[in-house]
């Protein structure tokens, strides 16, 4: 079989807080495959855009990775300096961060945003200058069209606030998309939008991704999101990874008592004559945690044994939770 895309083992990002060490993600394993969607889910806080920011070698201080292995096409990316990682974002993994309304530059138009990216990444465009500035002008409308903006050659000039919500998320994709890479991570990139919009720019980044044949991470608390998008998912919680499998699995058939509680809380996903209720309790803290199923105080199958370390257990192949009832009768 061929070499995962993306592979991620053990991944530990801390930050160093006045309050403490807070290990925002401990111990994480990921893979993407090429030409796959991997949907990352989990609520608020569970270290979803810290690992991917990690990935992308965008963690600041008082944030640090402190342990793990990335490796990206077969280069290990903690072991590239600082230019080098710069060349990597953009041109062979982009990602479109959670807060994309806010992300782009308000005193620049459209076009000058795609532009700067390409004179960044793109090594193809001729080095003439009047060449230079045709090749520019057309591969940005080329990426406007691409993600379904309307008269883009006349867009261009356009500043961030002519557009609307959904129009914007699609320039945020556009702006990723410019260089082509080959890995797409799209943190939360429906979460602003109304549902109708949100269909559309998950339809565009389904479409996109067989168009251009490349491996697409797309990042939601929503696992509703990640059921019509996503070959496979993962489950995060505080920090972990608590359940993956191929989406049909996970969502059909859930093993870990989180994962089963949030699809209890979506309306269209619960299980029929379920009543529809959100999951009580909330995260723990990251500081400190004690030795223990980090779910244990809200879990309501709890027991004794929970109160150890957990590891991943296989609830069928391809398919592990991090939760010891997995595969017994509970
Ligand atoms: N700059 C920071 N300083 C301290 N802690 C942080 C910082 N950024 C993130 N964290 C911690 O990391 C946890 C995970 O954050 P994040 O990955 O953004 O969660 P999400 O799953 O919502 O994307 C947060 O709950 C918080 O405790
Ligand atoms: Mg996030």
């Amino acid at each position: 079989m061929n070499a995962p895309l993306l592979s991620v083992k053990d991944l530990r990002t801390v930050f160093d807080t006045r309050a403490g060490r807070v290990c925002a993600v401990d111990g994480v394993n990921v893979e993407v495959r090429r030409g796959e969607c991997l949907g990352v889910v989990g609520e608020s806080g569970s270290g979803k855009s810290v690992t991917f920011s990690s990935v992308m070698g965008l963690v600041r201080s008082p944030g640090r990775i402190d342990g793990g292995e990335i490796t990206f096409d077969g280069r290990d990316l903690r072991k590239l300096s600082a230019s080098e990682m710069r060349a990597v974002r953009g041109r062979d993994i982009a990602m479109t961060m959670q807060d994309a309304l806010t992300a782009l530059n308000p005193a620049l138009t459209v076009g000058e945003q795609i532009a700067e990216v390409l004179e960044a990444h793109d090594e193809t465009l001729p080095t003439g200058r009047g060449a230079r500035q045709r090749a520019i002008r057309e591969r940005s409308v080329e990426m406007l069209s691409l993600v379904g903006i309307p008269s883009a050659a006349s867009r261009l000039s356009q500043y961030p606030h002519e557009f609307s919500g959904g129009m914007r998320q699609r320039i945020m994709i556009a702006i990723a998309l410019a260089c082509r890479p080959k890995l797409l991570i799209a943190d939360e990139p429906t979460t602003a939008l109304d549902v109708t919009i949100q269909a559309q720019v998950l339809e565009l980044i389904s479409d996109i991704r067989a168009k251009l044949g490349m491996s697409v991470v797309l990042i939601t608390h929503d696992l509703g999101v990640v059921s019509g998008h996503c070959d496979r998912v993962m489950v995060m919680y505080a920090g972990q990874v608590v359940e993956e499998g191929l989406t049909r699995d996970v969502i059909g058939n859930p093993a870990h008592p989180y994962t089963k509680g949030l699809l209890g809380s979506i309306p269209r996903l619960a299980l029929r004559g379920q009543p529809i209720k959100p999951i009580e309790g909330q995260v723990p803290d990251l500081i400190d945690l004690p030795p223990q199923c980090r779910f244990f105080s809200r879990c309501t199958l709890r027991k004794d044994v929970c109160k150890s370390l957990v590891s991943m257990h296989e609830a069928a192949p391809g398919h592990r939770a991090r939760c010891v009832l997995v595969g017994k009768d509970s």
